[in-house]
């Protein structure tokens, strides 16, 4: 069988740990590529990583490049080009530099590699989304953003501490934008078959939530010096995992919505099918009126987010 290519724009943190991830996970061939301004640094960790292979026990390419030539015909592209957050900024604060440079790298993916499914990872999400499909004019379902699988692993992560239980056991999901307006769904989070609202008070569980919808946050503080990479990485090679193996996983992804939720034509957070074809299916769910409501504020931040990148681009 035909090993899939991978090509990931943007060798930084981000970039290079999906590279990581991906190729510990035999997904496929994997291309880095990043501005000539950086030099030969993607050239440096494509080979480093090369270098674990027979230890780590994979079997794949990675070639570290600075030429879109070198990412022709990629099955997948994952965007994570751009600039990261540092401590005071909100991932808004990034929508001028980071649109204008998905944009350029969305013109090159057209060029190269026409058929592929791209996953956005860039902030800010949602609106990065966007740029990446006006650009590329690529049908809806194979853009898809990142931001779902992310929030609802923090969330995920923050209930298993607090219930003392395995991260296996919890099972979520989290609708809407990137972010400060993400929409819990308490209804749709059980540990082990059993609904979280029978072990957790209401009071708790909306503490929680606002850890995980604060999770990016956290790190930056942290950190200092940039944003999260391990576990946005983590969630990129989920996604490129249910595209290169058909798996269809039922994942929260930036889909495009038009009809779907009565969005009209932008890219939110909504539980998805993913495959080889990319988003192969929006599911709709029933939501209650806290959650539609919910859902309609966050749907209506994404639609301010991308009003104001056509001003700047
Ligand atoms: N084409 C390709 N790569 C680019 C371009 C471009 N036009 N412009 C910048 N880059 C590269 C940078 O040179 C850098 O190596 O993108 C990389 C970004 O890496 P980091 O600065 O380490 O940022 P990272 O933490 O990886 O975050 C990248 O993902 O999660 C989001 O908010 C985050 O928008 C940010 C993105």
């Amino acid at each position: 069988m035909k090993r899939a290519k991978i090509s990931i724009i943007g060798a930084g943190n981000v970039g290079a740990t999906t590279a990581h991830w991906c190729a510990a996970a035999e997904l496929g061939d994997i291309v880095l590529l990043d501005i000539p301004a950086v030099g030969d640094m993607p050239k440096g960790k494509a080979l480093d990583l090369m270098q674990s292979s027979p230890i780590m026990g994979f079997d794949c390419q990675i070639t570290g490049t600075s030429d879109y030539a070198d990412t022709a015909n990629s099955d997948v592209v994952v965007v994570t080009a751009g600039i990261a957050r540092k401590p005071g900024m909100s991932r808004d604060d990034l929508l001028s530099t980071n649109a204008k440079i998905v944009g350029a790298v969305a013109a090159e993916i057209k060029g190269a590699s026409p058929g592929a499914v791209v996953i956005v990872v860039s902030n800010p999400l949602d609106a990065m989304v966007q740029r990446t499909w006006q650009v590329t004019g690529f049908p809806t379902q194979r853009i898809v953003g990142q931001a779902g699988v992310l929030d609802t692993a923090r969330y995920r992560t923050f209930l298993a501490m607090e219930l003392g239980v395995s991260v296996e056991d919890i099972s979520a999901l989290l609708m809407g934008g990137h972010g400060d307006t993400m929409v819990p769904l308490p209804s749709c989070t059980s540990v082990g078959g059993i609904p979280v609202t029978q072990l957790l008070s209401t009071e708790r569980l909306a503490q929680i939530v606002d850890r995980a919808r604060n999770g990016g946050a956290e790190i930056v503080g942290l950190l200092k010096t940039g944003s999260a990479y391990y576990a946005p990485a983590a969630a990129v090679t989920q996604m490129v995992e249910a595209i290169v193996r058909d798996k269809k996983r039922l994942l929260p992804c930036a889909a495009y919505c038009d009809k779907e939720y009565g969005v009209g034509g932008y890219f939110v957070g909504v539980p998805v099918v993913l495959g080889s074809g990319g988003v192969e299916r929006v599911i709709e769910l029933k939501l209650t009126a806290q959650e539609t409501a919910n859902f309609q504020k966050s749907v209506a931040a994404v639609k301010e987010l991308v009003a104001a990148m056509a001003k700047l681009v």
